[in-house]
């Protein structure tokens, strides 16, 4: 697949990027300006690097400086909540905005992850309706995460979190919405042995097993990976993490978090161009340049 070369920038092109601190890391800018080229559009998506005190000058500059809208990166996503003009059912229910769109001056924000996790989860081959889910991790990924899931009808979705009080606060702000399908419980390796074989989806949201403790993985070692389980880590660097590793070796399913991030922009796309997102493309600009990330950092 040839990813196809940015346009030159001129006046006339229409500019979106993302706001985060630190931002340097972002893949969205490589993913959003393969979408742009691909689709002809002369749009471009540069990264912003916003300290956490410019947030409310940063989203003023939006109109001043004529940007259709910007992607909310870490740790924006609840602040920026504050100097919206309106936000999303999604983005009020998840409290955390991580798209903004501008038309002229009046911001909105949406909140893309949860539509993303689930675009991404079918796309692996899992429908979410009647499943039964153990969701690992209780911040906001698994916010978005819990949140999607109980939307489309999973049947039960237990939080596990290291922090107990975490898990039941987002058990909590579910329950008036989706109630007796979301449970909180302490993530420890009996429950998770408890768990094995009870549930048909496992959803790592932890950053276990992250660059660089790759040798790191939620699921206990003295516990066997149970059959008939799909196993989707929200990790992405590296693309198999040990517990995928682990979830493939026994024969499982196994989806990584590369489809979350590029499926959120997908969706973020369509709300400032109003065209349907090239996915394909997007997720290989995405490899792309992971694999540069790695043969640079080995
Ligand atoms: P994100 O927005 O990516 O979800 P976050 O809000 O900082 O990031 O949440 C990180 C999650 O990973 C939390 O559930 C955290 O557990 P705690 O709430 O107990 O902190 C979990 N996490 C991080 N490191 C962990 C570890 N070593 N073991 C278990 N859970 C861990």
């Amino acid at each position: 697949m040839v990813i196809k070369e940015i346009r030159p920038i001129v006046g006339k092109t229409a500019l979106v990027g993302v706001i985060g601190w630190p931002i340097e890391h972002s893949l969205s800018p490589v993913i959003h300006n393969a979408a742009f080229a691909e689709l002809g559009l002369d749009w471009a998506y540069v990264p912003l690097a916003v300290h956490p005190e410019q947030v409310s000058v940063a989203l003023n500059g939006l109109q001043a400086l004529n940007f259709v809208g910007v992607n909310v990166t870490l740790p924006h996503k609840q602040e920026v909540m504050r100097y919206i003009d309106q936000v999303s059912d999604a983005a009020h229910f998840m409290g955390a905005v991580n798209t903004i769109h501008n038309k002229n001056g009046d911001l909105t924000g949406y909140n893309t992850d949860a539509s993303g996790f689930l675009n991404s989860l079918i796309e692996g081959g899992c429908q979410p309706e009647g499943l039964r889910v153990a969701v690992l991790g209780a911040g906001g990924a698994a916010r978005a995460v819990v949140f999607a899931l109980a939307r489309a009808g999973a049947k039960s979705v237990v939080v596990l979190n290291r922090t107990i009080q975490r898990a039941a606060f987002l058990v909590d702000d579910l329950n008036d919405s989706f109630p007796s399908t979301v449970m909180s419980q302490a993530l420890t390796d009996e429950a998770l042995a408890e768990l094995a074989g009870q549930v048909d989806l496992i959803v790592n949201t932890t950053s276990v097993g992250m660059y660089p403790d790759v040798q790191e993985c939620p699921w206990p070692d003295d516990v066997p990976i149970p059959n008939n389980t799909v196993f989707y880590d929200l990790v992405y660097n590296p693309l198999e993490t040990r517990l995928l590793a682990r979830a493939r070796e026994a024969g499982q399913i196994t989806i990584n978090g590369l489809g979350m991030l590029v499926h959120q922009g997908a969706i973020a796309l369509k709300i400032w161009t109003g065209y349907e997102a090239p996915v394909t493309m997007m997720r290989a600009a995405a490899l792309a340049k992971l694999q540069f990330k790695t043969l640079a950092t080995d």
